[in-house]
């Protein structure tokens, strides 16, 4: 259900989110830039491991301020902004990670902006973009425009919601402060609720309210639950992670990158900033990478010269060194030595929980589904969200004359794992399976004409999982791996390396998660080397001791 639609009065919810409140957007989009470096540390080679969104935003703006960023990739640019077309038809867009980003992503929409990327609007359950939802619960089917179509029990479940929002969680008052950035009270909103549900999972928040005591609203809620829907493989996790993605807008009113989600880091891989600090004019990532990223990084570990990163070709020392691989590849494909990080942030590493989480795709000769059954005047089939194998089914069209893309499934967790195993073709079999009973007049086969594309990020080599999700008890460790960049702390040995990523993010799951930690690396690369933020644009280090996430008593 979109709930929360946006008040047009109110000003825009922005994604910095209720833990640590800065502003990145305006922090990127600064005249006076991110700050500078000391003249001789121009030209400085500074390590980004891996070439995701995250990776790629750091290496562009540590070019920016004059260093001499060298990315390592170990398999394709872009990372989990992974887009696949099918073999025979360039130019289809199959979106196996990254696929609908909220307006609430306001620095992730920086980037977007700056390698000029049109969006349109994703066609999640019940958007205004959606022709027409299918919702398939408990063997009932219910068909809908708008959220109001369905049966009364629907709207007796977001009524529920809206009212364990409210009261347990501020949300009003909550979203009237992020709308405004009213930093002091986001900050005292949000600390009181920190200790209080850390401990919660989202299912626990749920039952022990009253508001869902009936059992059949916690399982629809499950299945349709807030913005994208089927949310209800999250029940495990902790209640801070759902009030996060809540309070900020982040399943809301989604937008698709047109062209594809991978063109934004290969764009800005591309893309020329206007004024750097030490680099000529047409200087980009592309230009200072000329055979493309360094390969797969084999071992990091430090030496008297800095860090040094090795790869099966070679080995090379680093000033500093920005890590954006999802941190479970520092336990296992990337030897990383042990004195690189304290103790407590091992653990928080080895603590780090994924969820798992599958596609599958096909392309057919047109937009059937649009056709219009004569016999109950709706399309024949619609966005389908169902507590069946296929989990949620998207429909991608580029209008009547042109194939359309077909998500038969897109499955989180258990469900993804169900399919694990499987091949693409046999996966396929299954999810029609599952269609031919919701929609017993459709012959989807038919329509296919070309192989199936499918992936699951848990068997991923370079990945293991699609994202984290923080589980009840595990703030401490999200804080410790956010925070790791402010390193005044840190024994002179462990300086130097920087995390970010999704998964460093207090959103894992979310693009915005992976700019924001790159841009705060950025700002801990820019210190370690000497540099400071212009007067008139401190950064989140700057900003930090006002603003720190609140510490738990251990
Ligand atoms: N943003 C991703 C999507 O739209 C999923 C992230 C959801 N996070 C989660 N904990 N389930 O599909």
């Amino acid at each position: 259900m979109t709930a929360f639609a946006a008040d047009l009065s109110e000003p825009p919810i922005t994604m910095f989110g209720p833990d640590f409140p800065f502003d990145y957007d305006r922090w990127a989009g600064h005249p006076d830039g991110l700050g500078s470096v000391p003249t001789d540390r121009l030209g400085t080679p500074v390590a980004v491991v891996g070439g995701g969104i995250s990776g790629v935003v750091a290496a562009y703006e540590l070019m920016r301020l004059g260093l001499r960023p060298v990315v390592f990739e170990a398999d394709q640019l872009g990372g989990r902004m992974r887009t696949a077309s099918f073999p025979g038809h360039p130019g289809t867009v199959a979106e196996l990670g990254a696929m609908r980003f909220p307006p609430s992503a306001t620095t992730l929409f920086h980037y977007v902006g700056l390698v000029g990327m049109e969006t349109r609007p994703f066609p999640n359950p019940l958007a205004p973009a959606t022709p027409h939802t299918v919702v398939d619960v408990n063997g009932a089917r219910h068909f809908a425009r708008v959220t109001e179509d369905l049966p009364t029990v629907y709207q007796e479940v977001y009524d529920a919601w809206t009212k364990v929002l409210e009261e347990g969680a501020d949300f009003a008052a909550m979203d009237a402060a992020i709308r405004r950035r009213n930093t002091a009270t986001i900050k005292a909103l949000w600390n009181r609720l920190v200790p209080l549900l850390d401990d919660r999972s989202f299912y626990g928040f749920l039952a022990s309210s009253s508001a869902f005591a009936s059992f059949r609203h916690r399982e629809i809620f499950g299945q349709v639950g807030f913005g994208s829907g089927g949310w209800d493989t999250d029940f495990p996790n902790s209640m801070l992670e759902i009030l996060r993605v809540v309070y900020t807008g982040a399943d809301d009113r989604h937008r698709a990158l047109v062209g594809g989600a991978q063109q934004l880091p290969l764009r800005l891989w591309r893309h020329a900033p206007g004024r750097t600090a030490h680099w000529p004019a047409g200087t980009s990532l592309a230009s200072l990478h000329p055979g493309g990223p360094r390969p797969a990084v084999t071992r990091i570990s430090r030496t008297g010269g800095g860090i040094r990163v090795e790869t099966a070709g070679g080995a090379a020392e680093f000033a500093a060194a920005v890590l954006t691989p999802q941190v479970r590849l520092l336990l296992s494909r990337i030897d990383t030595a042990e004195d690189l990080f304290p103790a407590d942030v091992w653990t928080a590493i080895e603590r780090t929980h994924y969820m798992g989480g599958s596609k599958l795709f096909a392309l057919v000769d047109r937009p059937f589904w649009r056709d219009v059954d004569e016999r109950t005047g709706r399309p024949v089939m619609g966005m389908t969200l169902t507590d069946r194998a296929p989990r949620g089914v998207y429909l991608f069209d580029d209008g009547a004359g042109a194939p359309g893309v077909m998500c038969l499934s897109y499955t989180w967790n258990d469900d993804s794992l169900k399919v694990a195993a499987l091949p693409a073709e046999e996966r396929l079999d299954v999810m029609l399976r599952h269609l031919r009973r919701i929609y017993p007049g459709v012959d989807i086969r038919s329509r296919i004409i070309a192989p199936p594309l499918s992936v699951t990020w848990e068997t991923e080599p370079h990945f293991m999982g699609a994202f984290k999700g923080n589980l009840p008890g595990h703030y401490r460790y999200q804080r410790r791996l956010f925070t790791h960049f402010m390193q005044d702390g840190l024994a002179g040995h462990q300086r130097g390396v920087f995390l970010a990523g999704d998964d460093v993010s207090w959103t894992g799951g979310f693009a915005e998660g992976a700019v924001t930690t790159a841009l705060n690396a950025v700002w801990g690369v820019m210190r370690h080397l000497g540099g400071r933020t212009p007067t008139a644009n401190p950064g989140p280090g700057d900003a930090f001791p006002a603003i720190a996430p609140i510490e738990l008593p251990y």
